[in-house]
């Protein structure tokens, strides 16, 4: 049983394989976290909670004169509001009578042998294989009436845990939700480091590693989408964790919207982390009977490092999350047009550049932004969903018949959460997008917001994507996101309930997905919002690859993807070779090294293929033959970050491993190269160490264990930003 219940302790243990997480109910009905990390067996963990007698530390009111029971410094799983905890909560809350209080105290629990699934929002599932149980704890405020469930859900042979919260209100009058967390966890201690993945369009997801200090750090979004400035995901491990060891906790919010993760650091040095919808814009009216769902919050906890969470991650995500059916499987190899043409193409050129692309091996032609209305720019007919017969004189229908020709298959760009004001769209209805009556409206890249709060937009979108996908024969969906959201306000929604827009727009979009998407299971889609602005659990639920950047220049790449690789799977990631000098950084690398860097995803290309020589088609013909080689690696294997860009300034490495550990491939760039410089050595991970590996082009065989310890020599005459990669095959199993 993954979960139990202590009656005499009051104490749940939910174990994981190699976790454990406790709590328990105490005195008054408060639910207090007792511990999450290694597996242990005891249930009862009372000793570790020490009640002492606090200076300015309020006692709620059932404790009487007991001074040491305040829940200013007790550790909470969902704390209360105004409650005499002046941390940062879980909840901030506005009663009819105008009070902030919100006092949840455990009023009963259910242990069901299945995973709860989310409304309206993506969340884990099970698999056939998997043993997950769910425990939902109700607390209840029994002056206001406001219920909130805590939902667990405990993968027991994954080693993962899920945290959402369920609010109903059983009350008579209406609740305002201010602020509502998918989870708190509280830890006795703080002698961590956080890691979390910041950026900006064009550069996304640096890693980043800071330790944790007294006072509150948050990251978060408040631009309407997860965004390119903050990943919904971080780390929180020991101080001399890295990739091989140390303890670590995984936290990843599978939502696209805005998000907040805090972690405060308290006067008595406990740690408080904090992770739901950013309040920041946000604030909900729950009517009597109403409920309201945070978003799924995925947790994980290994104490054997860094690369043993992201394989936790790897693997629930590619499992338990994707619902493509392409999840593990192979993918086309695309060419897409933007980085070719951008706006100025007609059928012709389009219809050269696939023709030239067949040399290349590559299997489906993209026609990226710019083939509707009279989009010649980026500033008109966002929302006008209808050919540009001046630039495709046969329609979707003709082109993709001719690119079908040929044997490639076809895909297409869309942007529908968008509007132009310059369309008819926007001509026929003003009101459908995010602005003010009355107000000079916020642009971005020209461009308004839909209002995916209405169901009438939704409605809409929905017919209008499902139409134009039967309109011509397309097995693959660019589906693109190209500003952040402002003016959250919604003409249908009354102004006690302008705070709910941004939420509202992220579940309208979901139902969107659900009702395109899923149900159009034969079509590849492809997440992008100006690249990896919305690069997130909830948008991978939906794309079995998300483009991870507008940066398409190789180096830059590598602190992209490595980035990336922490929570997301590499065959989440699509990722392409373009045209050099690089059009982001004017930076020259070699098509050898812009290949391999490339492999580190779902490979794909960018560029005019008529303006290569033929002896570059050529070598790119021969990468896609390489990459599809070994694409089951990337597709299904574990990952390793060999060295981090971040660290070593000399060379970047990753390698893929299968799980049977009998074929890996490993890829190695340099990214800074000194005269007459020190031999250095990449070593290898993951290998079986008493297996005997053959290293391709080469006679010798050695074990895993000699790859493992002393690793492979760089070859010295590699210059500035070349790259190698090599496959080993498992040549003796012993
Ligand atoms: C942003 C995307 O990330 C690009 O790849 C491209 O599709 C443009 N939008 C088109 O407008």
């Amino acid at each position: 049983m993954s979960i139990t219940y202590n009656e005499s302790t009051k104490t749940f243990l939910l174990n994981t394989k190699n976790s454990s997480y406790a709590m328990k109910i105490a005195p008054y009905g408060y639910l207090l976290h007792l511990y999450y990390g290694r597996l242990i067996p005891d249930s009862d963990l009372d000793y570790l909670i020490q009640f002492q007698d606090r200076g300015f530390s309020p006692n709620p009111f059932e404790a009487g004169n007991d001074r040491c029971f305040s829940l200013d410094f007790l550790p909470q799983e969902f704390s209360t509001s105004e409650s005499g905890d002046y941390r940062s909560g879980s909840i901030e809350v506005e009663n009819e009578d105008g009070s902030r209080i919100f006092c949840g105290k455990v009023s009963h629990f259910d242990i069901e042998p299945k995973k709860h699934l989310l409304k309206g929002m993506p969340s884990l599932r099970a698999g056939d294989q998997d043993t997950v149980q769910t425990l939902t704890i109700h607390l209840q405020d029994e002056i206001s009436g406001l219920q909130a469930d805590l939902i667990y859900g405990v993968f027991e042979e994954k080693d993962i845990i899920t945290r959402s919260v369920l609010l109903v209100n059983n009350g008579s009058g209406p609740v305002r939700i201010n602020r509502f967390m998918s989870a708190t966890l509280d830890y006795m201690d703080s002698d961590y480091d956080l890691i979390y993945f910041a950026g900006r369009h064009t550069m996304e997801r640096e890693a980043v590693r800071i330790p944790v200090e007294r006072g509150l750090h948050a990251i978060g979004s408040s631009r309407g989408s997860s965004s390119h400035q903050y990943n919904p995901s971080l780390i929180l491990c020991e101080k001399n964790a890295g990739e091989e060891h140390g303890c670590c906790y995984g936290f990843s919010l599978i939502y696209s919207g805005n998000f907040l993760m805090e972690a405060e650091k308290d006067q008595y040095s406990q740690l408080r982390i904090n992770v739901g919808i950013n309040p920041r814009g946000f604030s909900w009216l729950l009517n009597p009977g109403d409920s309201l769902e945070s978003p799924e919050l995925v947790l994980a906890f290994t104490a054997q490092g860094l690369t043993a969470l992201s394989h936790l991650y790897h693997d629930i995500f590619r499992d338990n999350l994707c619902r493509s059916p392409y999840v593990k499987k192979p993918r086309p190899v695309v060419i897409n047009s933007w980085e070719a043409a951008y706006f100025d193409f007609d059928e012709k050129k389009l219809l050269d550049i696939a023709q030239s692309s067949l040399q290349m091996g590559v299997d489906l032609f993209v026609l990226d932004d710019g083939w509707f209305g009279k989009r010649d720019n980026d500033c008109c007919s966002l929302g006008d969903w209808t050919v540009n017969y001046a630039k495709l004189k046969d329609g979707l229908k003709g082109l993709s018949q001719r690119i079908h020709q040929m044997g490639l298959s076809f895909g297409l760009w869309i942007e529908p959460e968008m509007v132009s004001e310059d369309s008819d769209l926007y001509r026929s209805h003003p009101d459908w997008c995010l602005r003010v009556p009355g107000r000079p409206a916020v642009r971005g890249r020209y461009q308004l917001v839909l209002d995916l709060s209405r169901s009438d937009v939704c409605d809409y979108l929905i017919a209008a994507i499902n139409r134009l996908l039967s309109e011509a024969r397309i097995e693959y969906i660019k589906w693109d996101m190209n500003r952040s959201l402002s003016e959250a306000w919604s003409s249908l929604l009354d102004r006690s309930r302008q705070g709910e827009v941004y939420h509202r727009y992220v579940l309208g979009l979901y139902h969107i997905m659900d009702q395109v998407i899923l149900t159009h299971p034969d079509i590849i889609f492809c997440g992008c919002s100006g690249g990896g602005g919305r690069y997130d659990p909830a948008m991978y639920y939906y794309h079995p690859q998300i483009w991870c950047s507008d940066n398409t220049d190789a180096i830059s790449r590598l602190k992209i993807q490595y980035g990336t690789s922490f929570f997301y799977p590499m065959s989440a990631l699509e990722s392409h070779v373009s045209i050099c000098p690089n059009h982001q950084t004017g930076r020259t690398v070699s098509l050898k090294t812009r290949g391999i860097t490339a492999m580190d995803g779902i490979l794909g290309y960018e560029l005019d293929s008529t303006r290569l020589s033929s002896e570059e088609r050529e070598q790119c013909r021969r990468q896609v033959e390489t990459y599809k080689h070994f694409e089951e690696l990337v597709l299904n294997g574990d990952y390793y970050r060999l060295s981090s860009p971040y660290a070593n300034p000399y060379f970047t490495a990753w390698q893929f491993v299968s799980k049977d550990k009998k074929r890996s491939v490993v890829s190695v760039v340099l990214t800074d190269k000194e005269s007459n410089d020190a031999q250095r050595f990449v070593k290898l991970r993951g290998l079986s160490r008493q297996g005997r590996y053959r290293i391709e082009g080469q006679e010798r065989i050695l074990s895993g264990a000699l790859l493992m310890n002393a690793g492979i020599p760089i070859p010295s005459g590699l210059k500035e930003y070349e790259g190698i990669q090599f496959e080993l095959t498992m040549a003796e199993e012993r």
